[in-house]
């Protein structure tokens, strides 16, 4: 794919190497990641691929910020505004997550006595001021958080979890259901970046087509998207481009 000169990728990331050390193992040293290099440009999707234990998750983890490393830089950008990962404090480290990336893990750590539909909502809230603070009176988080969960509605429905569910939290959810919880999470609020860990492993037929329509959207809005897609049909539908771990 062409891209324009002026524009940036939305990842960069350069010279990255990941190691872990197994403690238990005398600490024993694994390395995963060596001077690994890749960027995403805008409306992109980059399909990470190759065998089982090759680092793609590890990758995602970096990508996310949950993982330091010990080489190299992951650089992210929204508008003006850029980190580098590798080196970021947690404090911006969080400030990204909950303003330029979205992440779909393949398995949804749910919060006990969170109904679904709240815990879709809740990611479209967490940019606002505290409930009561002076910054916004008790009426406006109200609209505000009435709003999210229209939001978090429609896109539930979308996903087919069935409406007795909403309210419901999801620690008793199929597989397939908790997925869905978390796929909306991932999707409700337009990031820049959006990271995707087998979104589509617990899902049937239809709602994996569900699942691609909103890649496709996202890919529109020009979010820059990395995915692990082991259904290679839904890979080579939604990816523009495959990374390859060997
Ligand atoms: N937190 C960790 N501590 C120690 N070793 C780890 C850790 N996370 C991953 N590894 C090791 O790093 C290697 C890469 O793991 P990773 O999960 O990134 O692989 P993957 O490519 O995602 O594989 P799969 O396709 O099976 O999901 C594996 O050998 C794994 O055992
Ligand atoms: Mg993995």
């Amino acid at each position: 794919m062409k891209h324009d000169r002026n524009i940036l990728p939305a990842i960069e990331v350069r010279a990255l190497s990941k190691t872990f050390t197994l403690h238990l193992r005398g600490s024993q040293r694994l390395p995963v990641l060596q001077g690994f290099e890749m960027e995403v440009y805008p409306g992109e999707c980059v399909a990470l691929v190759g065998a089982s234990g090759q680092g793609k998750s590890t990758l995602m983890k970096c990508l996310y910020g949950s993982y330091g490393c010990e080489q190299g830089r992951v650089v992210l950008r929204a508008g003006h505004d850029s980190v580098d990962l590798a080196s970021a404090s947690p404090r911006q480290v969080l400030h990204w997550r909950r303003r330029g990336i979205s992440y779909v893990s393949q398995f949804l750590r749910a919060v006990p006595r969170v109904g679904a539909l709240d815990v879709v909502a809740e990611r479209l809230l967490e940019d606002l001021p505290p409930d009561g603070t002076d910054a916004l009176d008790d009426a406006r988080y109200a609209q505000q958080a009435a709003a999210a969960r229209e939001q978090a509605c429609t896109l539930l429905a979308r996903l087919n979890l069935p409406s007795a569910l909403w309210e419901l939290p999801p620690a008793t959810f199929s597989g397939g259901e908790q997925q869905r919880v978390n796929i909306a999470r991932g999707f409700v609020k337009p990031t820049p970046v959006l990271l995707l860990d087998e979104p589509t492993a617990s899902l049937d037929a239809a709602n994996r087509r569900i699942v691609v329509q909103l890649i496709a959207e996202a890919k529109a809005r020009g979010a820059a998207v990395v995915g692990i897609f082991h259904d290679e049909e839904v890979r080579d539908t939604v990816a523009t481009r495959q990374v390859g771990f060997a």
